[in-house]
């Protein structure tokens, strides 16, 4: 239930932290694994990294025009779409200021950059899978931070923070994605969210010391823990599942 032989995925940002653990659970389950990301990314790296059954396609996900010849590509390469993974992060260079010094021109810009960039994909993708009698599954990244506010007790006298951009994008990923799966849902298109709690990234030592404290499993995410899920809601296995949001934070939102 969990093979995807003969299926065709598209990661969108293949060379970032989540992107490239998705990618290689899904070409480990037996996809052929299309990574998308910037031309400056590291996504022509990991596809060759992948081997014979991955390639790497540069595109601007934010860009309608580069959607579409990224779409034109996979399927003159393909011809089909079963699978599509959100994991682009698109944000601009004053992405994660502190609250008051978010400017009305950032906020409007990282919103559109990212929640954005995954309806266009989405949007896309929904438009080949309905049209082929296996339909597809659709899954966007969310965040435990697009469920619930932040603990600002976490970043406390340090530089880093929960941008507020990041919660109106994650719940608008939340809801669209509930929408994409109403809507597409009758075609055989499943949507669905995976919402990841922290995955570390060489993070500063006092916040990992109260991000464990806080988490119920005491530890911070690896890309790995939030692939597995990605796969399971790619395949079969998870064929009745649609507009769910599968949570993977050990344990952090239940109490
Ligand atoms: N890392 C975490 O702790 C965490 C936690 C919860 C949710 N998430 C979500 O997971 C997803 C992936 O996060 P990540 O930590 O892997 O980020 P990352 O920054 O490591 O990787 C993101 C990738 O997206 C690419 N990208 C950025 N803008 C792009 C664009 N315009 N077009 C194409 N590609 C673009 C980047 O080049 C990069 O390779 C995001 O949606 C993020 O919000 C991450």
């Amino acid at each position: 239930m969990f093979e995807l032989d003969g299926k065709v995925a598209l990661v969108t940002g293949g060379g970032g932290l989540i992107g490239e653990a998705v990618a290689e659970g899904l070409a480990d389950q037996g996809a052929t694994v299309v990574l998308t990301d910037l031309p400056d990314s590291d996504g022509s790296r990991v596809a060759q990294r992948l081997g014979d059954d991955a390639w790497f396609r540069q595109a601007d996900v934010t860009d309608e025009t580069a959607v579409a010849d990224l779409f034109e590509r996979v399927l003159d390469e393909e011809e089909r779409l079963d699978v599509l993974a959100n994991c682009a992060y698109p944000r601009n260079e004053n992405y994660g200021r502190q609250y008051e010094a978010v400017d009305y021109d950032d906020w409007c810009e990282n919103l559109l950059a990212h929640l954005g960039s995954y309806y266009l994909t989405s949007k896309a993708a929904g438009a080949v899978m309905r049209d082929q009698p296996e339909g597809g599954s659709i899954v966007n990244l969310g965040s435990i931070y697009g469920r619930q506010a932040p603990d600002f007790s976490l970043y406390e006298g340090l530089e880093m923070t929960s941008p507020v951009e990041y919660a109106a994008i994650k719940g608008g990923v939340l809801n669209l994605t509930r929408y994409l799966a109403s809507y597409l849902g009758p075609d055989g298109v499943r949507a669905n969210v995976v919402s990841p709690g922290g995955v570390f990234d060489g993070h500063d030592e006092t916040f990992v010391e109260r991000y464990e404290q806080r988490t119920v499993l005491g530890r911070m995410a690896t890309p790995e823990d939030v692939a597995g899920a990605v796969c399971y809601l790619a395949s079969d296995a998870a064929s009745y599942v649609t507009g769910h949001d599968l949570v993977v934070d050990g344990g952090w939102t239940i109490q």
